[in-house]
C-alpha cells in the first residue's frame, strides 16, 4: 500500500532499485573491507585471525553462486602471491565428493549470507576431516560464522538485491588482502611488492569510485540498449580476470534472462567459437595486464568471425580501441586489484540491460537472495 511504497522507496534511498543502490554503494563498502587493516607505513596486514599461517600445506576455498567467482580469484591471488595450491570448488559439488581433507588443509568458506545450505554442509564436511576454517562472510553472527574457526568479515553492509554486487568486490578486496597477509608471513612476497600491492588494494574505494562516473555510466547504458535484444552473450577474460568474464556472465544471465556464458579467453578456440556470428556480442575484459596481447588475439578471432565485440579497456588504450566494436573504458589498477573494478562495469552492463528489457532486477525469476534448503 501507499505507506509500504513510501518506506520502500526511502530504502533505496533515491534510487530505482536496490541493485542500483547496491552498485553505487560499493566505494563505501569496499572502505568498509579494508579499513585498519592495511598499514601504509609498515606494509603490514593485520586481519584479526587466530589462524597461523604456517599451520596448513594446501587451501580449499568453497562457495556457491558469485561467492564462488570470488573464490576463484582468490585461487588465483593466493597462489601467485603466497605460492600455496589452492583447489577451489562450488559446495554442492564438495559435499558429495568424499573430498581429501586432513589437518593440513586451510577450508575456506565464502558466503554473503553465511547461511547458504550447501556451503554451510561443505564447511561441516571439511570439519570433519580435521580442516582449519576461515570464513569470508558477511552477515554478523550466521549460521556459518558460528562454527567456523575464524571470520574475516567484509562489512560490505546488508545486500538486499538478489543478484550480488557490493558482496562480490568486496569479498575480491578480501582476497586481496588474505593473499598479501599469507604472502607477507610465508616469506613468498618481498616488502617492496607487498607495499605495491598494499597500496593498490588501498586505491580500490577511489577507482571505483571513478569507475561509477556518470559519464562512464552513460557510455555502458548506450551499450547494453545496443545489444538489449541480443539472444546470447560470450564474454572473455583471462588470468585474475577469467572469473570477471564468468561473473559478468552470471549477473546478465541472473537478471535479463539473456543466454550468456563466461569463458577463460584462451578456451574460446575449444567451443563457442562455433558460436560466433554478426548476432553475438563479445564482451572482451581486455584491461592492462600481462597477457593482454594473448587476449587481444582472440579479440581478432572473434572479429574475424563477424562477431561484436565489447570491449573492457584500460584508460587511455587507445591502440586497442581499435579492434573493438564499443569500448567500455575502466580506471587503470594494478592487475592483482583489477577484478574489482572489472566488475563494477558488467554490474552496470547487466543492470541496464536488464533495465531495457524491463525486468524486475531486485527480483528476478526463481532466483533466492538465499538458499537455505538443497
Ligand atoms: C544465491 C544468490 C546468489 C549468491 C548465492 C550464494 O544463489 O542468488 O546471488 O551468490 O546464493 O549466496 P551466499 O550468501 O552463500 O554468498
Amino acid at each position: 500500500d501507499h505507506i509500504d511504497w513510501d518506506a520502500e522507496a526511502a530504502e533505496k534511498g533515491g534510487f530505482d532499485t536496490y541493485m542500483l543502490k547496491e552498485i553505487y554503494e560499493q566505494p563505501q563498502a569496499l572502505t568498509n573491507t579494508l579499513i585498519g587493516r592495511l598499514h601504509d607505513d609498515t606494509g603490514e596486514v593485520n586481519l584479526d585471525i587466530g589462524l597461523d599461517p604456517q599451520s596448513f600445506k594446501r587451501i580449499s576455498i568453497i562457495a556457491c553462486g558469485t561467492a564462488y567467482y570470488a573464490g576463484l580469484v582468490g585461487e588465483y591471488l593466493i597462489e601467485q602471491l603466497a605460492r600455496i595450491p589452492v583447489e577451489v570448488d562450488v559446495a554442492s559439488e564438495y559435499r558429495y565428493r568424499n573430498p581429501i581433507v586432513s589437518e593440513q588443509t586451510l577450508a575456506v568458506v565464502v558466503s554473503q549470507s553465511g547461511e547458504t545450505i550447501d556451503t554451510l554442509e561443505a564447511l561441516r564436511e571439511a570439519k570433519k576431516g580435521g580442516a582449519k576454517t576461515l570464513g569470508v562472510i558477511n552477515a554478523k553472527g550466521s549460521s556459518m560464522t558460528r562454527e567456523l574457526d575464524d571470520t574475516l568479515y567484509i562489512h560490505a553492509g546488508p545486500e538486499i538485491g538478489v543478484a550480488s554486487t557490493k558482496a562480490y568486490t568486496s569479498m575480491v578486496s578480501a582476497f586481496v588482502m588474505l593473499a598479501l597477509w599469507l604472502g607477507r608471513a610465508r616469506g613468498t612476497l618481498d616488502e617492496t611488492q607487498a607495499r605495491d600491492l598494499l597500496h593498490a588494494a588501498r586505491e580500490l574505494p577511489r577507482l571505483v569510485e571513478e569507475a561509477l562516473a556518470p559519464e562512464r555510466v552513460e557510455q555502458i547504458k548506450r551499450v547494453a540498449e545496443k545489444y538489449a535484444h541480443a539472444r546470447d552473450y560470450l564474454f572473455l577474460g583471462r588470468g585474475v580476470n577469467a572469473p570477471t568474464a564468468f561473473e559478468g556472465a552470471l549477473k546478465l544471465k541472473e537478471i535479463s534472462y539473456i543466454h550468456a556464458e563466461g569463458y577463460a579467453a584462451g578456451e574460446m578456440k575449444h567451443g563457442p567459437i562455433a558460436l560466433i556470428d554478426a548476432n553475438l556480442p563479445v564482451v572482451v575484459v581486455a584491461t592492462e595486464s600481462r597477457l593482454l596481447e594473448k587476449t587481444i588475439s582472440n579479440v581478432q578471432e572473434v572479429r574475424a568471425r563477424s562477431g561484436q565485440v565489447i570491449a573492457l579497456l584500460s584508460d587511455g588504450d587507445t591502440e586497442n580501441a581499435r579492434h573493438a566494436d564499443d569500448v567500455l573504458y575502466v580506471p587503470r589498477a594494478h592487475e592483482m586489484v583489477s577484478p574489482v573494478v572489472n566488475a563494477v562495469a558488467l554490474q552496470l552492463l547487466a543492470y541496464f540491460t536488464a533495465t531495457a528489457l524491463g525486468k524486475d532486477v531486485d527480483k528476478p525469476r526463481n532466483l533466492a537472495k538465499s538458499v537455505t534448503v538443497e
